[in-house]
């Protein structure tokens, strides 16, 4: 459905409805109908809506100080960093809006390091079912030829693989000469919450190693939590040289960040990229808040302990267990791949009063907040299970 105000330029398809404040896991609606959030704003919303800690944080902030730019020391920024480094072991890292953003500093980055090692025409590999976002580098990268199409050209030196397949790399022959790094979601987000196999991850930091190349790992989706750790490269045993990531690390304040690592740490200096917003004091002051609740209130756990809830209310309502096809991600990042069709299941949800996603366009991508209680889960489980069930009753195969 097109926008209904004119004024916006219809590029998205959105739903009927229109919120005016949240509470936790809940939604409510400007009639005051309450909807349990299976969504969190796209994987941003981790910590669920109105976190005491997160507006505490913000309002504070917005009474003192917003914004001053980079031509200025930022002491939130500097926390930030210091916080992320010290969970993640990068050296360094540059502080934009966006993933989209965070992946456009990675590529300028590689492209750098390439230069220094006297590569003109670098390239980067990237792999089918990919997205890194919507501007135009992030797009050059991202997978899906869909959304690419009507936008050339396009940013050249992406060279496209098949995920989870380590031959069509090696042999790439010629165009392996002008590699400069390898860039990944460690779990695919918007191509279907399609998990990398952990050995392929393993195998792809040997080589980046092997051949000097830079491993980059888009944790704008999979970061901040969600899947059980800071970011999920943690339960990987897989460091990569360059990390990104956005979308929760501000808990709906827009922050993104592209960390590095060794070599990569060394690649950008003074003038080589900037943001007038980037890591302004408010959206830092979120993020400091999002970091600290994420350690101090003990919240990554309760990312596999609420998929546990989810899934088994999932499976004990489901009527028919063929309904479901698959079941894949990890933590609160929930790929769950009916056997129906999936064109009306965001629908369905909302008139349940659940908040649903599709991914892949065949997977419900469940991407509850970390706070959400037990029940909660349980009730986004079974309710996901009834949507399915009614489903398989009114439109069979
Ligand atoms: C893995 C990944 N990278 C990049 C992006 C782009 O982020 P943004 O929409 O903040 O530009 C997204 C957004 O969904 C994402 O999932």
């Amino acid at each position: 459905m097109p926008d209904s105000n004119h004024a916006i330029m219809p590029t998205y398809g959105r739903l009927p409805v229109t919120f005016s404040h949240g509470e936790g896991a809940v939604l409510y609606d400007t009639d005051g109908r309450a909807y349990l959030d299976g969504v969190s704003g796209i994987a941003v919303t981790n910590l669920g809506h109105n976190h005491p800690g997160v507006t505490a944080a913000v309002t504070e902030q917005a009474s003192r100080l917003v914004h001053t730019s980079n031509l200025f020391h930022i002491r939130l920024q500097e926390r930030v960093a210091e916080m992320l480094s010290e969970a993640t072991g990068m050296d360094n890292m540059f502080f934009c809006n966006s993933g989209a953003e965070a992946n456009e500093a990675a590529i300028k980055l590689a492209r750098r390091y390439g230069d220094r090692k006297g590569i003109a025409q670098p390239k980067m590999i990237v792999l089918d079912g990919a997205f890194h976002g919507r501007t135009i580098g992030a797009l050059s990268a991202t997978g899906n030829e869909k959304i690419r199409q009507g936008f050339g050209p396009l940013l050249e030196g992406f060279v496209r693989v098949p995920a989870n397949d380590l031959p069509a790399i090696e042999q790439l022959g010629e165009p392996l000469a002008d590699v400069v790094a390898v860039m990944v979601e460690p779990i695919q987000g918007e191509g279907g919450i399609k998990p990398l196999a952990a050995d392929y991850l393993k195998s792809l930091r040997d080589m980046c190693t092997a051949n000097d190349w830079l491993l980059i790992f888009d944790e704008v989706q999979t970061g901040n939590g969600r899947c059980g750790s800071t970011y999920l490269f943690e339960q990987l045993a897989v460091v990569p040289d360059v990390l990104l990531t956005a979308k929760g690390l501000g808990n709906g304040l827009p922050i993104g960040v592209c960390m590095a690592r060794g070599a990569a740490a060394q690649q950008l200096g003074p003038g080589d990229h900037g943001s007038t917003y980037g890591g302004n004091p408010l959206c830092c002051a979120a993020a400091v808040a999002v970091l600290t609740a994420l350690k101090e209130d003990n919240l990554m756990p309760q990312a596999e302990i609420l998929r546990h809830h989810l899934i088994e209310s999932l499976k004990q309502r489901i009527t028919d267990p063929t309904l479901i096809a698959d079941i894949r991600g990890r933590g609160l990042m929930i790929g769950i791949q009916p056997s129906t069709s999936t064109d009306s299941i965001v629908k369905r949800g909302l008139e349940r009063g659940l908040l649903l996603n599709i991914a892949g366009g065949d997977t419900i991508r469940v991407l509850p907040p970390l706070i959400m209680s037990r029940e909660q889960a349980g009730e986004l489980g079974s309710g996901i299970a009834d949507v399915l069930n009614e489903i398989a009753e009114q439109e069979p195969l």
